[in-house]
Protein backbone atom coordinates (compact mmCIF):
# COMPACT_ATOMS: atom_id res chain seq x y z
CA UNK A 1 0.00 0.00 0.00
CA UNK A 2 1.00 3.72 -0.92
CA UNK A 3 1.31 4.39 2.87
CA UNK A 4 3.52 1.39 4.19
CA UNK A 5 6.16 2.73 5.77
CA UNK A 6 9.23 1.19 8.11
CA UNK A 7 9.87 3.77 11.39
CA UNK A 8 12.45 4.38 12.94
CA UNK A 9 12.62 1.07 15.42
CA UNK A 10 12.37 -0.91 12.40
CA UNK A 11 8.61 -2.10 12.95
CA UNK A 12 6.04 -1.64 9.89
CA UNK A 13 3.33 0.34 9.25
CA UNK A 14 0.20 1.22 7.58
CA UNK A 15 -1.13 4.79 7.17
CA UNK A 16 0.72 5.70 10.13
CA UNK A 17 -0.53 2.65 12.51
CA UNK A 18 2.07 -0.03 13.95
CA UNK A 19 0.65 -3.35 12.27
CA UNK A 20 1.85 -5.05 15.17
CA UNK A 21 -0.32 -2.55 17.58
CA UNK A 22 -3.35 -3.84 15.37
CA UNK A 23 -2.13 -7.45 15.94
CA UNK A 24 -2.22 -6.97 19.24
CA UNK A 25 -5.43 -5.13 19.82
CA UNK A 26 -7.31 -7.00 17.30
CA UNK A 27 -5.59 -10.37 17.42
CA UNK A 28 -4.48 -12.25 14.45
CA UNK A 29 -5.02 -13.45 11.24
CA UNK A 30 -6.51 -9.26 10.96
CA UNK A 31 -6.63 -7.57 7.34
CA UNK A 32 -5.71 -4.24 7.35
CA UNK A 33 -7.42 -1.49 5.21
CA UNK A 34 -5.79 1.58 3.87
CA UNK A 35 -7.92 3.78 2.72
CA UNK A 36 -5.44 5.99 0.73
CA UNK A 37 -4.48 3.31 -1.53
CA UNK A 38 -8.31 2.74 -2.08
CA UNK A 39 -8.84 6.20 -2.74
CA UNK A 40 -5.53 6.90 -4.57
CA UNK A 41 -6.77 3.68 -7.01
CA UNK A 42 -10.10 4.74 -7.58
CA UNK A 43 -8.44 8.09 -8.68
CA UNK A 44 -6.58 7.04 -11.08
CA UNK A 45 -9.55 5.35 -13.16
CA UNK A 46 -11.80 7.99 -12.32
CA UNK A 47 -9.27 11.03 -13.83
CA UNK A 48 -7.57 8.54 -16.20
CA UNK A 49 -11.00 8.88 -17.88
CA UNK A 50 -11.78 12.53 -17.03
CA UNK A 51 -8.41 13.46 -18.68
CA UNK A 52 -8.32 10.81 -21.61
CA UNK A 53 -11.91 10.81 -22.59
CA UNK A 54 -13.98 13.03 -24.64
CA UNK A 55 -17.26 11.27 -23.86
CA UNK A 56 -18.79 10.75 -20.56
CA UNK A 57 -17.28 8.28 -18.55
CA UNK A 58 -18.14 5.91 -15.37
CA UNK A 59 -16.24 4.21 -12.93
CA UNK A 60 -18.25 0.72 -11.42
CA UNK A 61 -15.88 -1.28 -8.73
CA UNK A 62 -16.61 -4.58 -8.85
CA UNK A 63 -17.52 -5.13 -5.46
CA UNK A 64 -16.63 -9.40 -5.71
CA UNK A 65 -13.27 -8.34 -5.23
CA UNK A 66 -14.43 -7.34 -1.34
CA UNK A 67 -17.10 -5.24 -0.03
CA UNK A 68 -18.27 -4.81 3.45
CA UNK A 69 -20.49 -1.10 4.04
CA UNK A 70 -17.73 0.73 4.84
CA UNK A 71 -15.97 0.29 1.21
CA UNK A 72 -19.63 0.48 -0.29
CA UNK A 73 -19.70 4.28 1.43
CA UNK A 74 -15.98 4.83 0.53
CA UNK A 75 -16.35 3.51 -3.57
CA UNK A 76 -19.69 6.35 -2.84
CA UNK A 77 -17.31 9.00 -1.49
CA UNK A 78 -15.03 8.98 -4.16
CA UNK A 79 -17.35 9.04 -6.92
CA UNK A 80 -17.61 5.17 -7.89
CA UNK A 81 -20.21 3.26 -9.06
CA UNK A 82 -20.91 -0.45 -8.25
CA UNK A 83 -20.69 -3.61 -10.05
CA UNK A 84 -22.82 -6.15 -8.07
CA UNK A 85 -22.93 -9.45 -9.26
CA UNK A 86 -25.96 -10.43 -6.61
CA UNK A 87 -28.78 -8.76 -5.12
CA UNK A 88 -26.73 -9.46 -1.53
CA UNK A 89 -23.55 -7.26 -3.01
CA UNK A 90 -26.78 -4.69 -3.89
CA UNK A 91 -28.18 -4.60 -0.11
CA UNK A 92 -24.84 -3.62 0.81
CA UNK A 93 -24.21 -1.09 -1.86
CA UNK A 94 -28.00 0.25 -0.85
CA UNK A 95 -27.19 -0.09 2.94
CA UNK A 96 -25.03 2.10 2.73
CA UNK A 97 -26.46 4.61 0.77
CA UNK A 98 -25.61 3.90 -2.85
CA UNK A 99 -28.69 4.85 -4.86
CA UNK A 100 -29.84 1.97 -7.15
CA UNK A 101 -29.23 3.97 -10.52
CA UNK A 102 -25.58 3.55 -9.38
CA UNK A 103 -25.63 -0.28 -8.82
CA UNK A 104 -25.36 -2.38 -12.22
CA UNK A 105 -26.32 -6.07 -12.25
CA UNK A 106 -24.21 -8.27 -13.51
CA UNK A 107 -24.26 -12.36 -12.94
CA UNK A 108 -24.69 -15.10 -15.61
CA UNK A 109 -27.82 -17.21 -13.30
CA UNK A 110 -30.02 -14.62 -12.23
CA UNK A 111 -33.46 -15.71 -11.00
CA UNK A 112 -36.42 -14.33 -11.97
CA UNK A 113 -37.30 -13.68 -8.00
CA UNK A 114 -33.91 -11.76 -8.01
CA UNK A 115 -34.68 -9.68 -10.89
CA UNK A 116 -37.53 -8.78 -9.34
CA UNK A 117 -35.73 -7.71 -6.29
CA UNK A 118 -33.21 -6.02 -8.23
CA UNK A 119 -36.12 -3.87 -9.56
CA UNK A 120 -37.29 -3.52 -6.35
CA UNK A 121 -33.87 -2.04 -5.19
CA UNK A 122 -34.01 0.42 -8.41
CA UNK A 123 -30.82 -0.76 -10.05
CA UNK A 124 -29.98 1.27 -13.07
CA UNK A 125 -29.29 -1.39 -15.03
CA UNK A 126 -29.00 -5.14 -15.63
CA UNK A 127 -26.31 -6.63 -17.42
CA UNK A 128 -27.84 -10.01 -19.42
CA UNK A 129 -25.73 -12.78 -19.64
CA UNK A 130 -27.80 -14.96 -21.89
CA UNK A 131 -30.75 -15.44 -23.96
CA UNK A 132 -32.56 -17.01 -20.86
CA UNK A 133 -32.24 -14.86 -18.62
CA UNK A 134 -33.38 -12.08 -21.55
CA UNK A 135 -37.05 -13.63 -21.85
CA UNK A 136 -37.34 -13.99 -18.32
CA UNK A 137 -36.15 -10.15 -17.54
CA UNK A 138 -39.19 -8.88 -20.82
CA UNK A 139 -41.26 -10.88 -18.28
CA UNK A 140 -40.33 -9.12 -15.39
CA UNK A 141 -40.59 -5.80 -17.18
CA UNK A 142 -43.69 -6.75 -18.36
CA UNK A 143 -45.33 -7.15 -14.87
CA UNK A 144 -43.16 -3.85 -13.17
CA UNK A 145 -42.43 -1.24 -15.70
CA UNK A 146 -39.38 -0.53 -17.63
CA UNK A 147 -35.69 -1.77 -17.24
CA UNK A 148 -32.25 -1.19 -18.19
CA UNK A 149 -30.58 -3.91 -20.35
CA UNK A 150 -26.78 -3.69 -21.34
CA UNK A 151 -25.77 -7.54 -23.55
CA UNK A 152 -22.92 -8.78 -22.01
CA UNK A 153 -20.88 -10.33 -25.18
CA UNK A 154 -18.58 -13.39 -25.52
CA UNK A 155 -16.18 -11.75 -27.56
CA UNK A 156 -14.11 -14.34 -28.43
CA UNK A 157 -10.68 -13.02 -26.57
CA UNK A 158 -7.94 -14.56 -25.49
CA UNK A 159 -6.37 -12.70 -22.13
CA UNK A 160 -3.09 -14.61 -20.77
CA UNK A 161 -4.06 -15.17 -17.61
CA UNK A 162 -4.74 -18.28 -15.33
CA UNK A 163 -7.83 -20.34 -16.89
CA UNK A 164 -10.04 -20.38 -13.28
CA UNK A 165 -9.95 -16.86 -14.46
CA UNK A 166 -10.24 -16.42 -18.13
CA UNK A 167 -13.69 -15.28 -19.32
CA UNK A 168 -13.60 -14.15 -22.35
CA UNK A 169 -13.23 -16.95 -25.10
CA UNK A 170 -16.40 -18.18 -27.16
CA UNK A 171 -16.84 -21.38 -24.95
CA UNK A 172 -16.84 -19.73 -22.18
CA UNK A 173 -19.79 -19.57 -19.73
CA UNK A 174 -20.10 -16.47 -19.62
CA UNK A 175 -21.75 -14.07 -22.15
CA UNK A 176 -24.16 -14.47 -25.33
CA UNK A 177 -21.56 -15.53 -28.30
CA UNK A 178 -21.50 -13.05 -30.97
CA UNK A 179 -23.38 -15.32 -33.34
CA UNK A 180 -26.52 -14.88 -30.88
CA UNK A 181 -26.54 -11.15 -30.72
CA UNK A 182 -29.19 -10.68 -33.36
CA UNK A 183 -31.55 -13.16 -31.23
CA UNK A 184 -30.78 -11.35 -28.27
CA UNK A 185 -31.52 -8.10 -30.10
CA UNK A 186 -34.92 -9.93 -31.31
CA UNK A 187 -35.77 -10.64 -28.08
CA UNK A 188 -35.51 -6.95 -26.87
CA UNK A 189 -37.10 -5.23 -29.86
CA UNK A 190 -40.21 -7.42 -28.98
CA UNK A 191 -40.64 -6.23 -25.47
CA UNK A 192 -40.94 -2.23 -24.87
CA UNK A 193 -40.49 -2.44 -22.16
CA UNK A 194 -36.86 -3.83 -22.05
CA UNK A 195 -34.58 -0.28 -22.73
CA UNK A 196 -31.94 -1.42 -24.60
CA UNK A 197 -28.80 0.49 -22.94
CA UNK A 198 -25.53 -0.83 -24.53
CA UNK A 199 -22.74 -3.44 -24.64
CA UNK A 200 -20.58 -5.48 -22.08
CA UNK A 201 -18.01 -7.73 -22.01
CA UNK A 202 -15.38 -9.12 -19.51
CA UNK A 203 -12.08 -10.88 -20.32
CA UNK A 204 -11.11 -12.29 -17.48
CA UNK A 205 -8.62 -10.82 -14.42
CA UNK A 206 -5.20 -10.82 -13.20
CA UNK A 207 -4.37 -9.76 -16.64
CA UNK A 208 -1.12 -7.57 -17.41
CA UNK A 209 -1.05 -6.70 -21.10
CA UNK A 210 -3.23 -3.88 -22.96
CA UNK A 211 -3.83 -5.37 -26.12
CA UNK A 212 -6.68 -8.28 -25.25
CA UNK A 213 -8.76 -5.06 -24.23
CA UNK A 214 -8.31 -2.87 -27.74
CA UNK A 215 -9.18 -6.62 -29.11
CA UNK A 216 -12.54 -6.70 -26.74
CA UNK A 217 -13.04 -2.86 -27.38
CA UNK A 218 -13.12 -3.51 -31.29
CA UNK A 219 -15.50 -6.57 -30.88
CA UNK A 220 -17.62 -4.48 -28.53
CA UNK A 221 -18.29 -1.73 -31.25
CA UNK A 222 -18.00 -4.25 -33.98
CA UNK A 223 -21.68 -5.23 -32.21
CA UNK A 224 -22.41 -1.48 -31.89
CA UNK A 225 -22.61 -1.05 -35.66
CA UNK A 226 -24.08 -4.31 -36.25
CA UNK A 227 -27.41 -3.17 -33.93
CA UNK A 228 -27.46 -0.02 -35.62
CA UNK A 229 -27.64 -1.12 -38.75
CA UNK A 230 -30.14 -3.75 -38.76
CA UNK A 231 -32.11 -2.16 -35.47
CA UNK A 232 -31.38 1.81 -35.87
CA UNK A 233 -30.35 1.69 -32.33
CA UNK A 234 -27.72 3.25 -30.21
CA UNK A 235 -25.23 1.89 -28.06
CA UNK A 236 -25.11 4.60 -25.29
CA UNK A 237 -22.93 2.65 -22.73
CA UNK A 238 -19.99 0.08 -23.25
CA UNK A 239 -17.99 -1.34 -20.89
CA UNK A 240 -14.71 -3.75 -21.33
CA UNK A 241 -15.31 -5.15 -17.72
CA UNK A 242 -12.57 -5.41 -15.57
CA UNK A 243 -9.84 -7.19 -15.20
CA UNK A 244 -6.30 -5.55 -14.62
CA UNK A 245 -3.65 -7.42 -12.47
CA UNK A 246 -1.66 -5.98 -9.65
CA UNK A 247 1.52 -7.14 -8.73
CA UNK A 248 1.86 -9.83 -5.96
CA UNK A 249 5.60 -10.40 -4.99
CA UNK A 250 8.33 -8.89 -6.35
CA UNK A 251 9.08 -9.23 -9.59
CA UNK A 252 5.69 -9.19 -10.98
CA UNK A 253 4.52 -6.79 -13.26
CA UNK A 254 2.65 -3.68 -12.21
CA UNK A 255 0.35 -2.76 -14.72
CA UNK A 256 -0.29 1.36 -14.44
CA UNK A 257 -3.93 2.09 -14.55
CA UNK A 258 -3.27 5.77 -16.47
CA UNK A 259 -1.66 4.04 -19.16
CA UNK A 260 -4.79 0.90 -19.03
CA UNK A 261 -7.34 3.79 -19.40
CA UNK A 262 -5.84 6.20 -21.77
CA UNK A 263 -5.28 3.01 -24.32
CA UNK A 264 -9.29 1.71 -23.86
CA UNK A 265 -10.17 5.54 -24.16
CA UNK A 266 -7.96 5.89 -27.64
CA UNK A 267 -9.29 2.30 -28.80
CA UNK A 268 -12.93 4.06 -28.05
CA UNK A 269 -12.68 7.39 -29.70
CA UNK A 270 -10.22 5.59 -32.28
CA UNK A 271 -13.37 2.81 -33.44
CA UNK A 272 -15.91 5.46 -33.20
CA UNK A 273 -14.72 7.80 -35.81
CA UNK A 274 -13.48 4.96 -37.94
CA UNK A 275 -17.39 3.66 -37.50
CA UNK A 276 -19.46 6.44 -37.49
CA UNK A 277 -20.80 5.62 -34.25
CA UNK A 278 -21.46 8.12 -31.91
CA UNK A 279 -19.49 8.26 -28.57
CA UNK A 280 -20.68 5.87 -25.81
CA UNK A 281 -20.79 6.13 -22.20
CA UNK A 282 -17.03 4.59 -21.42
CA UNK A 283 -17.61 2.10 -18.30
CA UNK A 284 -14.61 0.37 -16.60
CA UNK A 285 -14.99 -2.24 -13.69
CA UNK A 286 -12.16 -2.44 -11.87
CA UNK A 287 -12.08 -4.80 -8.53
CA UNK A 288 -9.16 -6.34 -8.02
CA UNK A 289 -6.80 -3.29 -9.07
CA UNK A 290 -8.27 -0.71 -7.30
CA UNK A 291 -8.72 -3.40 -3.85
CA UNK A 292 -6.08 -5.62 -4.03
CA UNK A 293 -3.37 -3.42 -2.67
CA UNK A 294 -4.96 -1.55 -0.34
CA UNK A 295 -5.06 -4.57 2.04
CA UNK A 296 -2.51 -6.51 3.93
CA UNK A 297 -3.59 -9.53 5.63
CA UNK A 298 -1.55 -10.00 9.14
CA UNK A 299 -0.97 -13.94 10.21
CA UNK A 300 1.04 -14.71 13.41
CA UNK A 301 3.37 -17.86 13.44
CA UNK A 302 1.93 -20.77 15.54
CA UNK A 303 4.76 -23.70 15.08
CA UNK A 304 7.35 -24.69 12.67
CA UNK A 305 7.84 -27.67 11.21
CA UNK A 306 11.44 -29.06 9.43
CA UNK A 307 10.47 -30.66 6.46
CA UNK A 308 11.05 -34.32 6.66
CA UNK A 309 12.21 -34.85 3.04
CA UNK A 310 12.96 -32.01 0.47
CA UNK A 311 10.22 -30.03 -1.07
CA UNK A 312 11.38 -26.94 -3.55
CA UNK A 313 14.00 -24.78 -1.61
CA UNK A 314 12.58 -24.64 1.98
CA UNK A 315 13.82 -26.56 5.21
CA UNK A 316 10.58 -26.15 7.08
CA UNK A 317 7.28 -25.51 7.62
CA UNK A 318 5.86 -22.38 8.80
CA UNK A 319 2.25 -22.67 10.09
CA UNK A 320 0.18 -19.61 10.47
CA UNK A 321 -2.73 -19.23 12.47
CA UNK A 322 -4.87 -18.58 8.99
CA UNK A 323 -4.95 -19.84 5.64
CA UNK A 324 -7.39 -21.06 3.26
CA UNK A 325 -10.20 -20.21 4.95
CA UNK A 326 -9.44 -16.63 4.68
CA UNK A 327 -7.65 -16.67 0.89
CA UNK A 328 -7.96 -19.29 -1.09
CA UNK A 329 -6.05 -17.99 -3.71
CA UNK A 330 -2.80 -19.91 -3.46
CA UNK A 331 -4.81 -23.61 -3.32
CA UNK A 332 -7.13 -22.62 -6.24
CA UNK A 333 -4.99 -20.18 -8.86
CA UNK A 334 -1.37 -21.32 -7.08
CA UNK A 335 -1.24 -17.95 -6.87
CA UNK A 336 2.56 -16.44 -5.60
CA UNK A 337 2.51 -14.21 -1.98
CA UNK A 338 4.83 -12.80 -0.13
CA UNK A 339 5.32 -11.96 3.26
CA UNK A 340 7.61 -9.75 6.24
CA UNK A 341 7.57 -9.87 9.77
CA UNK A 342 5.75 -6.54 11.12
CA UNK A 343 8.57 -6.01 13.60
CA UNK A 344 12.09 -4.96 12.84
CA UNK A 345 10.94 -5.41 9.30
CA UNK A 346 14.36 -4.91 8.03
CA UNK A 347 16.16 -8.15 9.39
CA UNK A 348 17.54 -9.93 6.43
CA UNK A 349 15.49 -12.99 4.69
CA UNK A 350 18.09 -15.95 5.26
CA UNK A 351 15.99 -18.55 5.45
CA UNK A 352 13.71 -20.18 2.65
CA UNK A 353 10.03 -21.58 3.97
CA UNK A 354 6.13 -22.71 2.96
CA UNK A 355 3.99 -20.80 4.77
CA UNK A 356 1.55 -23.36 5.73
CA UNK A 357 -2.19 -22.31 6.87
CA UNK A 358 -4.25 -23.94 9.40
CA UNK A 359 -6.49 -25.49 7.58
CA UNK A 360 -6.57 -29.59 7.53
CA UNK A 361 -5.83 -29.59 3.95
CA UNK A 362 -2.71 -30.39 2.67
CA UNK A 363 -3.31 -27.43 -0.31
CA UNK A 364 -3.43 -25.05 2.63
CA UNK A 365 -0.06 -23.28 1.54
CA UNK A 366 -0.34 -19.84 1.63
CA UNK A 367 3.39 -19.62 0.11
CA UNK A 368 6.11 -21.55 -1.26
CA UNK A 369 9.78 -21.75 -1.11
CA UNK A 370 9.34 -17.88 0.36
CA UNK A 371 12.00 -15.90 1.71
CA UNK A 372 11.72 -14.88 5.42
CA UNK A 373 14.21 -14.10 8.34
CA UNK A 374 14.30 -16.48 11.72
CA UNK A 375 10.91 -16.65 12.92
CA UNK A 376 10.04 -17.25 15.94
CA UNK A 377 6.19 -18.62 17.39
CA UNK A 378 4.27 -15.37 17.73
CA UNK A 379 6.14 -13.10 15.66
CA UNK A 380 3.44 -11.71 13.40
CA UNK A 381 4.00 -11.59 9.17
CA UNK A 382 2.22 -9.28 6.98
CA UNK A 383 0.89 -10.24 3.60
CA UNK A 384 0.26 -7.36 1.41
CA UNK A 385 -2.05 -6.98 -1.82
CA UNK A 386 -4.13 -9.02 -0.03
CA UNK A 387 -7.18 -6.57 -0.40
CA UNK A 388 -8.92 -8.85 -3.59
CA UNK A 389 -10.45 -11.97 -3.34
CA UNK A 390 -9.33 -12.83 -0.16
CA UNK A 391 -12.21 -12.10 2.47
CA UNK A 392 -14.99 -12.25 -0.29
CA UNK A 393 -13.83 -15.91 -1.38
CA UNK A 394 -13.50 -16.58 2.49
CA UNK A 395 -15.15 -19.61 3.94
CA UNK A 396 -15.57 -20.90 7.66
CA UNK A 397 -13.78 -24.32 6.96
CA UNK A 398 -13.17 -25.87 10.42
CA UNK A 399 -15.67 -24.09 12.16
CA UNK A 400 -12.67 -21.05 11.99
CA UNK A 401 -13.99 -17.96 12.27
CA UNK A 402 -13.42 -15.56 9.29
CA UNK A 403 -11.31 -12.29 10.22
CA UNK A 404 -11.73 -8.78 10.89
CA UNK A 405 -11.33 -5.71 9.08
CA UNK A 406 -9.62 -2.73 10.44
CA UNK A 407 -9.71 0.22 8.15
CA UNK A 408 -6.47 2.62 8.95
CA UNK A 409 -5.96 5.99 8.30
CA UNK A 410 -4.03 9.54 9.01
CA UNK A 411 -2.58 7.10 11.90
CA UNK A 412 -5.88 6.09 13.17
CA UNK A 413 -7.33 2.73 12.83
CA UNK A 414 -11.21 1.61 13.28
CA UNK A 415 -12.53 -1.66 13.00
CA UNK A 416 -14.85 -1.92 9.73
CA UNK A 417 -15.88 -5.40 10.18
CA UNK A 418 -16.12 -7.46 13.07
CA UNK A 419 -14.59 -11.30 13.69
CA UNK A 420 -16.99 -13.60 13.16
CA UNK A 421 -17.61 -15.46 16.26
CA UNK A 422 -18.12 -19.24 17.36
CA UNK A 423 -21.99 -18.19 17.70
CA UNK A 424 -22.53 -16.38 14.55
CA UNK A 425 -21.22 -19.81 12.97
CA UNK A 426 -23.87 -21.76 15.15
CA UNK A 427 -26.65 -18.98 14.55
CA UNK A 428 -28.63 -20.98 11.84
CA UNK A 429 -28.60 -24.18 13.30
CA UNK A 430 -31.56 -25.29 14.85
CA UNK A 431 -30.11 -28.86 16.66
CA UNK A 432 -32.72 -31.73 16.67
CA UNK A 433 -36.87 -31.43 17.07
CA UNK A 434 -37.98 -31.86 20.78
CA UNK A 435 -39.22 -34.68 20.99
CA UNK A 436 -36.11 -35.53 19.56
CA UNK A 437 -36.60 -37.84 16.04
CA UNK A 438 -36.44 -41.51 16.21
CA UNK A 439 -33.33 -42.97 16.92
CA UNK A 440 -31.91 -46.05 16.69
N1 LIG B 1 -16.57 -7.14 -14.25
C1 LIG B 1 -17.01 -8.41 -14.39
C2 LIG B 1 -18.18 -8.67 -15.21
C3 LIG B 1 -16.34 -9.46 -13.72
O1 LIG B 1 -16.76 -10.70 -13.89
C4 LIG B 1 -15.22 -9.17 -12.91
C5 LIG B 1 -14.51 -10.23 -12.20
C6 LIG B 1 -14.82 -7.83 -12.79
C7 LIG B 1 -15.52 -6.84 -13.48
C8 LIG B 1 -13.66 -7.42 -11.93
O2 LIG B 1 -12.47 -7.99 -12.34
P1 LIG B 1 -11.10 -7.53 -11.64
O3 LIG B 1 -10.86 -6.09 -12.02
O4 LIG B 1 -11.25 -7.68 -10.19
O5 LIG B 1 -10.11 -8.45 -12.21
N2 LIG B 1 -11.56 -14.99 -7.90
C9 LIG B 1 -10.63 -14.72 -8.98
C10 LIG B 1 -11.06 -13.55 -9.82
C11 LIG B 1 -12.47 -13.68 -10.37
C12 LIG B 1 -12.89 -12.49 -11.18
C13 LIG B 1 -14.33 -12.56 -11.51
N3 LIG B 1 -14.83 -11.46 -12.29
C14 LIG B 1 -9.23 -14.49 -8.39
O6 LIG B 1 -9.08 -14.54 -7.17
O7 LIG B 1 -8.28 -14.27 -9.14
Amino acid sequence: PDTATIDASGDLRLAGVPLGAVAEEHGTPVYVFDAATFARRAASYRDGLAAHYPGEAEVHYACKAFLNVAVAQLALRHGLHLDAVSIGEAQVGRHAGVPGSRIHLHGNAKTHDELRLARRLGVGTIIADNLDELRGLAAVAREGGELGVMLRLAPDVAANTHPHIATGAAASKFGIPLERLLDAARIIAGEPKLRYEGLHCHIGSQITDLPPYRAAVRVLLAAAGTLRRRYGWTTRSISPGGGLGIAYAAGDPEPDIGGYVKTVAAEVVEGCRRAGLPLPKLICEPGRSVVGPAMVALYSVVAAKPLAAADGEADAYVHLDGGMGDNIRPAMYGARLTALPVRDARRPARRVVHLSGRYCESSDVLARDVHVPELSNGDVLAVPAAGAYTLSMASAYNHVPRPPVVLVQDGHAHLITRRETYRDLMARDAGLPDPPVAGP
